[in-house]
């Protein structure tokens, strides 16, 4: 069918018509040709975003890893599904193939089965990049259990908030984690993280690293010897289109983390034919997304997308910069890697580097670069373009989020000419507006507004778990009958859409969305901290680095503020992760507030930014005199 691979920029337009025109017949076409479902559906699509209530492909039937790995067996069977690559490179890579990943996936379904994990259940996976972790997310999707994945860098306060937001009683993770030269021990993060989850039964434990855990007696069983008992075949639960494959969870500017809940059939589509068209994967191709399997690119662009196309997916446990700097390239080179997709943050560590590293090795299988995560800065866009692609190969700079499942805006590659910072052109079936200040969409081109879709998508999450009313409020009640993304971005003279960043108070630190509440709650949670504020100020490498402004318990007693910085990160590090800490700690009397006590974000970003030639009118501040001070002690 040709309006499943995209070849040329007029059948772009051509197809973007079409699936805008009749999105139904469009969609309806992409899933009767490309997919194995048990039952076809009686209604393509029904939506009312005032509910909101989405449901695409009502009434069909269907279970997506018999399209992620039986439908492949007859023709791939022996195709490399899954290239593992190790933390250490003298470990070898293990090739795991279609077939093999059949019979590991049905295994590990069978021991869930054992445990007593049944459709419906949730189940939370909380294991480094290892093969364990996409066989457990698929094993959960073979028998319709919710998959929430928690990314293995989390800590045990972040991971208990999870398990308990959705009520998970089996939790699978290792012994253990490689992250460079490091060794991680998740087993004991896992252990303090369910003191306070009395609903946990079960912990499935993977054998990573060899170490001498606790296994609580009852509770915790070695995955292995489970594995080596159950039976290689397990039949895939039938599962109905709208039926939640999984929970992920991302941040918002307040309170706790969001559930984002992705149904089965419209999720798989849309990510099959994105991966398809964004990567224009043909069959012996070798991609890697570098992403972790923890965030929403990997559940999308590692195991979904990839495998429901029978591709061979990268999986590498370890960091750009283990042994050294030249590790992504030497990777490259290694497996023949011919379509790479990774964050700018990464791209403008790598770059610091210089040259030297990336020319070391042999890039020439590259035909496809990804970008993802946040913008990517027009430097760190001509560094990739030179260095890596050789101008060889297009960068394909790809706007989503969590909550869109799916890439939602971006060049076609060798189709879509590319612009660098420009994501340019939204994807087949994407539909997006710019909202002006006033409420109304900026019609033409040449206008900067806040983005939002206007119609659904197949791949769009259902809702919030657990609080249907947050998703309502929190996307769809800004501009009536749109989603709302909470990005800005603008739309140039041609109709390219620019990504400028984001428009609440989400910071996306090294492409991680990280939400201003949780990190203040945790900061003060220390005994010495009365209150705090935390913006977000450019950072070379980052994107963006995180700036807290604190104010201190009036105790009469001095504080050493070095080691008060310390121990703040260290609170960070305890609630949330390394990566929320802090680059910036300045300890401040006052925090700028509105006369209804809000804090004042506006200004205290602008001083992070040193930019305070344009402060606005701070005189109807509740106490304006703040403003200067902070601003003479600025670090
Ligand atoms: C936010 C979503 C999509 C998977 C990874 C992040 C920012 C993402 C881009 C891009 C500019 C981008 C946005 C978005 N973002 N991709 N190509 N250009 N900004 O998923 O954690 O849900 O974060 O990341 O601000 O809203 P996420």
């Amino acid at each position: 069918m040709s309006n499943y691979h995209i070849k040329h920029l007029e059948e772009y337009y051509q197809v973007y018509r079409k699936s805008v025109r009749e999105p139904e017949n469009f969609w309806e076409e992409v899933a009767e040709e490309h997919f194995m479902w048990q039952r076809k559906w009686d209604n393509v699509l029904s939506w009312d975003f005032s509910k909101p209530e989405v449901k695409w492909f009502e009434g069909a039937q269907l279970n997506i890893t018999e399209n992620c790995i039986d439908r492949h067996l007859a023709t791939r069977g022996n195709k490399t599904a899954i290239l593992f690559e190790p933390n250490d490179p003298s470990e070898a890579a293990e090739h795991i193939t279609y077939n093999q990943l059949y019979e590991r996936v049905c295994e590990f379904a069978n021991v869930l089965k054992g445990q007593g994990v049944k459709k419906g259940d949730r189940v939370c996976i909380y294991v480094p990049m290892i093969p364990e972790l996409a066989i457990a997310t698929l094993a959960c999707a073979r028998i319709g259990a919710i998959h929430s994945v928690v990314f293995a860098g989390f800590s045990s306060t972040a991971l208990a908030t999870r398990i308990n937001d959705c009520d998970c009683k089996t939790v699978i993770t290792s012994d253990g984690s490689y992250r460079g030269a490091k060794t991680i021990d998740l087993k004991g993060i896992v252990d303090d993280a369910l003191d306070s989850c009395p609903g946990v039964e079960t912990v499935l434990v993977a054998k990573r690293i060899n170490s001498d855990i606790n296994m609580k007696q009852g509770r915790d069983k070695w995955l292995q010897p489970l594995l080596d008992a159950a039976s290689k075949e397990c039949p895939a639960e039938v599962m109905n289109a709208e039926d939640p494959l999984f929970i992920l969870y991302t941040s918002g500017s307040t309170g706790k983390p969001k559930g984002m809940v992705h149904t089965t059939a419209g999720y798989m589509v849309y990510t099959a034919y994105t991966f398809k068209n964004v990567f224009q994967y043909k069959e012996d191709d070798v991609y890697w997304c570098t992403a972790d399997i923890g965030w929403i690119t990997g559940h999308s662009y590692i195991v979904y997308g990839p495998l429901t196309n029978g591709a061979t997916s990268v999986m590498f446990e370890g960091v750009p910069s283990y042994p050294d700097f030249g590790r992504f390239w030497e990777i490259i080179d290694k497996h023949q890697v011919n379509q790479f997709y990774t964050a700018p943050t990464a791209i403008r560590a790598l770059a610091k580097q210089g040259t030297e590293l990336v020319d070391k090795y042999d890039l020439s299988s590259l035909k496809v670069l990804g970008s993802v995560g946040e913008p990517i800065n027009e430097e760190a866009w001509h560094w990739y373009n030179d260095n890596v692609g050789k101008k060889q190969s297009p960068i394909v700079d790809t706007w989503w989020q969590t909550e869109t499942g799916g890439i939602m805006i971006t060049p076609i590659p060798f189709v879509t000419p590319t612009k660098p910072t420009y994501a340019t052109l939204p994807f087949i079936g994407i539909q997006p507006a710019l909202m002006g200040e006033d409420g109304q969409e900026l019609k033409g081109n040449q206008v900067d507004g806040r983005l939002c879709i206007k119609f659904p998508w197949p791949s769009m999450a259902r809702t919030i778990w657990g609080n249907h009313q947050r998703y309502r409020d929190t996307y769809f009640s800004a501009y009536e009958n749109k989603y709302f993304t909470g990005d800005g971005a603008l739309r140039d003279d041609v109709g390219y859409y620019r990504i400028t960043g984001r428009v609440d108070d989400v910071i996306i630190v090294s492409g991680h969305n990280l939400g201003t509440a949780p990190i203040e709650d945790a900061i003060n949670e220390h005994p010495a901290v009365a209150e705090s504020a935390i913006v977000g100020f450019p950072h070379d490498v980052k994107g963006n680095a995180l700036y807290g402004y604190v104010i201190l318990k009036d105790t009469g007693e001095s504080r050493n503020h070095e080691n008060l910085r310390k121990e703040i990160n260290q609170m960070i590090t305890e609630h949330i992760g390394p990566i929320a800490k802090l680059d910036k700690i300045q300890f401040t009397s006052g925090l700028p507030k509105t006369r209804s006590g809000k804090i004042m974000r506006r200004i205290l970003r602008k001083i992070a930014c040193k930019d305070t030639s344009n402060l606005g009118d701070t005189s109807t501040l509740l106490n304006p005199e703040v403003v200067q001070d902070i601003m003479d002690n600025v670090l």
